[in-house]
């Protein structure tokens, strides 16, 4: 049996240079906060217990915290005023039983592989019931990165910062990411002996890499080479980058199960995007949430698809606005949706309903074959198979105080410009005429129509400027 893993994300630091009013680990990357990301590596590993350890904006960030563990068992500890790194982790440390592996990762490098740490925590357990692990990567550029100092064996006998480093230290490219793992037991031993004589006047975590060394307790680096793994966010650029970086890392993901990108480059995922055969995504679409795409599904360009599932064949047409929130959307076989169409919460299309350009649905269910392809709003609806919606038309769904429902069965065709006023049923079959206001049921099968009669003056003379 493994000895289980506790996880400490230190998280109150200021981020002075995003230049925000909000902590930066609330910052967002892929639509979730850099915080969101670093607690999912805790859940991939199935830590035991997370100590988020906050201080600037600490009320801020405490009260996004339930909303971002999601289950995960967590909880938070003050820094206050925050001395460094090692005196953040002194905070947590108190929290976490003797039993454990303490893995240290930081609130602001959202990018860590789950397989990455569970190598690094494997390194530790193959390195004895003592060691340190650090996860180190190397950079061509190491500048401002804590160096990893190794003896002539190679051993790593020392972190040193880039303050305190010597011109030989500094040329060393091999640098510290960050993140740790050491026995709880251990690292509770070391803590207790760090100061902050340093360049920094800080209590480095850093420092317990000599002090395991002076005890002769092996450390090991789990060595990687990608630089995305360990980035840290420090400033708007750099978040941008990050960004880019990982959204090029889904495309290429999504190509190697065969999506067809139009433009790796021009495509955002904010969530989770699920695929099936064949599917196709043209330029500038973003997806949010959960979305799936069934078999063959396209998506043309700049589309933005939120919480919804699209079913095999169906189409959405450019500059289609999907967004199923809470409830989501879902889109039938074969269905047609757009150019220009937008899908709220609760829009259930059946299998080859169109909705055509400027059309609104709205907790609406759509059954087979029903279209509205032109201006419309079908809001708090159920639309049987095979209607025809005119264009124009709309539900009057709200009286101001109350939703209401309307009713429209199957094979009615209502023409342009209606407005039926909820609560209506229109009967199987019924027609109803252009321009009309449906304020009660239509009967099944017949013509309803509910405008003002034609009336026709024969030789009238519009006014006009000159006469008299
Ligand atoms: C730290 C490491 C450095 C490493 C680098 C990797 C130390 C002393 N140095 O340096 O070796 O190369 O990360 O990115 O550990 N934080 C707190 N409380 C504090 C100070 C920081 O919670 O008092 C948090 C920050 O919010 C951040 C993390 O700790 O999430 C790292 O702090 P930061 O100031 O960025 O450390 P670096 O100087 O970059
Ligand atoms: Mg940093």
């Amino acid at each position: 049996m493994h000895r289980p893993v506790d996880v400490i994300i230190l998280a109150a630091g200021k981020g002075t240079r995003m230049k925000s009013a909000y902590p930066k680990v609330l910052q967002r990357l892929a639509g979730r906060p850099l915080l969101a990301h670093v607690i999912g590596m805790a859940r991939g590993l199935s830590a035991r217990c997370t100590v988020v350890v906050t201080g600037h904006g600490a009320d801020v960030v405490e009260a996004a915290l339930p909303g971002l563990a999601d289950g995960l068992p967590w909880q938070a500890v003050r820094q206050e005023p925050q001395r460094g790194t090692g005196h953040a982790v002194q905070q947590a440390i108190p929290l976490l039983a003797d039993d454990g592996i303490t893995l240290v990762l930081c609130g602001d490098v959202p990018l860590t592989q789950p397989e990455t740490l569970a190598a690094l925590l494997a390194a530790q357990r193959a390195a004895g019931a003592d060691a340190l692990a650090l996860l180190t990567v190397d950079l061509t550029d190491p500048h401002g990165y804590g160096r990893v100092v190794r003896d002539e064996r190679g051993a790593v006998h020392a972190i040193v910062e880039e303050k305190d480093a010597s011109d030989a230290q500094r040329r060393i490219q091999e640098v510290y990411s960050g993140i740790l793992a050491a026995p709880t037991q251990r690292l509770r031993a070391w803590l207790s002996r760090l100061d902050d004589r340093n360049a920094q006047g800080e209590f480095y975590l850093t420092d317990v890499v000599k002090f395991a060394a002076a005890d002769g307790v092996p450390v090991v680096a789990h060595r990687i080479d990608d630089p995305l793994q360990v980035a840290g966010v420090n400033t708007p650029a750099q978040l941008a980058a990050l960004e880019r970086a990982y959204q090029h890392r889904i495309a290429q993901m999504l190509m190697t199960q065969g999506v067809r990108l139009a433009d790796p480059a021009r495509l955002d995922i904010r969530g989770e995007l699920v695929c099936g055969q064949d599917v196709e995504i043209d330029v500038n679409c973003v997806f949010e949430g959960r979305v799936v795409l069934g078999d063959g599904v396209r998506v043309g360009a700049n589309c933005v698809i939120a919480h919804a599932t699209v079913d095999a064949g169906a189409i959405i047409e450019p500059f289609t606005h999907i967004d199923g929130g809470a409830v989501g959307v879902s889109v039938g076989v074969q269905a047609r949706v757009g150019p220009f169409a937008r899908l709220r919460p609760g829009a259930r299309l059946g299998p080859e309903v169109h909705i055509g350009n400027f059309v609104e649905v709205k907790n609406a269910t759509l059954a087979a074959g029903a279209k509205a392809n032109h201006l419309a709003y079908l809001g708090d609806a159920t639309v049987g198979e095979r209607v025809n919606y005119g264009a124009g038309s709309i539900t009057a769904n709200y009286d101001g105080a109350r939703k209401h429902h309307t009713v429209i069965e199957a094979d009615v065709h209502v023409g342009s410009n209606c407005v039926l006023v909820a609560p209506v049923t229109l009967g199987a079959g019924g027609t109803v005429g252009a321009g009309s206001t449906v304020t009660k049921d239509t009967p099944a099968g017949a013509l309803t129509v509910a405008r003002a009669k034609a009336v026709t003056v024969p030789n009238w003379r519009r006014p006009s400027k000159s006469a008299g």
